[in-house]
């Protein structure tokens, strides 16, 4: 039985991630530390908010008090650490809450995870500190360059990339400087339920759906590799349980894909469903699906994101070797369970968007997060 503190456990990946554990390992403990900043969201953790092996802890990964004592209490003797802020256009125009959360925030928890796994007579007798990162660190490939490897040299380009890539710098820091067991897991563009309608493939599907302008940034040519949520939670537990000391793993989907390509995909599939479920056009009367006109009529190219990376993809040849990994969604299956997954859970996504769910939480928890 395993003890783990799961940061960020409240945001897109960390939920998909609790809701994944404790239906896998029902005699692991599930402890979530999230500060439920605009990404953090309890209602995607209600479903499991009945289950004695789990606990909502509202506070933020730079309170060092807390982040020690949570540790110490609960016994963990596992860190799996989400906690971010992880939007590229957020970090250009606000970028000191990356470094506050990305970096600081990080370099605490791994000082707290040290003063109690390595320092205090009470350490569990094996630990683990393992920090989910991106492959954004590496920086940006033209065309027909390989696809990133472990080894690629670091070559951040955004605040939000480089605060990651300090982060991981740390993480490795404390295995070689101090001995902590540490592990990290670089992974590509991630999609599916339970993501902010902020980033691509949500906005997109909620634009389409509202009747509202899908905006593309430039031309919409630039190239990321899309994972499966689901299939990034079960990379994560390989590691967990294969991954050797130190290393770091690169997971991605193996499915590049141009902006503009995701986008029409996405009209494509919105148009189908109207057409095959006539309750849509009643549930979605501002979609240019529900009145005759086709999605992709919505598509507006926009003035380009600074510094925007052209292309990522993705090496994962070392996870798939050493670890076994594979995804087990291509990505139109991945986004066929996506689109039904936002189609059926309209309330959660209006109720993140308008922050309408905050009152939820107080009416649900009492004002109490605990
Ligand atoms: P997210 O923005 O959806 O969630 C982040 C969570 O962290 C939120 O619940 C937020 O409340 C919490 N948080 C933020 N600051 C905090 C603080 N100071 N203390 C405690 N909690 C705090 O992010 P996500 O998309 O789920 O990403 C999770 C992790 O995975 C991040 O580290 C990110 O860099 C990494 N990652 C994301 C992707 C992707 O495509 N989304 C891909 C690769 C790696
Ligand atoms: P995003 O989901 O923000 O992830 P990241 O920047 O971490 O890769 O964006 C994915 C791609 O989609 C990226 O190239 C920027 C582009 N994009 C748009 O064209 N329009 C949008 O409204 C958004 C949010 C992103």
């Amino acid at each position: 039985m395993a003890n783990l503190l799961v940061t960020g456990g409240a945001g897109f990946i960390g939920a998909n991630f609790v809701h994944y554990w404790l239906k896998e390992h029902p005699h692991d403990r599930v402890v979530v530390l999230d500060a439920l900043t605009y990404a953090g969201n309890l209602a995607s953790l209600e479903s499991v908010s009945g289950n004695d092996a789990y606990r909502f802890v509202k506070g933020d990964i730079l309170d060092k008090e807390l982040t020690t004592s949570l540790i110490a209490e609960e016994g963990i003797d596992t860190i799996v650490h989400f906690a971010a802020e992880s939007h590229v256009d957020r970090s250009i125009s606000g970028p000191s809450a990356f470094v506050d959360t990305n970096v600081v925030g990080t370099h605490n928890l791994l000082q707290a995870a040290k003063a109690c796994w390595l320092d205090s007579d009470d350490a569990p007798s094996t630990h683990r500190f393992h920090h989910v990162s991106t492959d954004e660190v590496f920086g940006s490939l033209k065309k027909d360059d390989p696809a990133f490897s472990e080894t690629t040299p670091y070559a951040p380009n955004s605040p939000y990339s480089a605060s990651k890539a300090a982060s991981d710098h740390l993480v490795r820091s404390y295995l070689h400087t101090f001995g902590l067991q540490v592990t990290t897991s670089n992974c590509s563009n991630n999609y599916g339920p339970y993501q902010f309608p902020e980033k691509l493939i949500p906005l997109m599907i909620v634009n389409s759906l509202e009747g509202k302008p899908l905006p593309v940034y430039g031309d919409g040519s630039n190239i990321r590799d899309w994972l499966y949520v689901e299939d990034h939670v079960r990379g994560i537990e390989l590691v967990l349980q294969k991954g050797r000391i130190g290393e770091t793993y690169n997971i991605g989907g193996n499915e590049e894909r141009a902006n503009i390509d995701i986008v029409k995909t996405i009209c494509a599939m919105i148009d189908e469903a109207f057409a095959e479920q006539p309750d849509l056009v009643e549930r979605f009367p501002g979609a240019p699906a529900a009145n005759g006109a086709s999605t992709e009529s919505l598509v507006t190219f926009v003035t380009d994101r600074p510094g925007h990376d052209w292309r990522y993809a993705i090496d994962a040849t070392k996870s798939e070797t050493e670890l076994g990994f594979s995804p087990s969604q291509t990505f139109e299956s991945g986004m066929q369970a996506t689109l039904e997954w936002m189609l059926g859970n309209e309330a959660w996504w209006r109720a993140v968007m308008d922050g309408s769910y905050r009152e939820w939480v107080a009416t649900h928890y009492g004002g109490n997060t605990e």
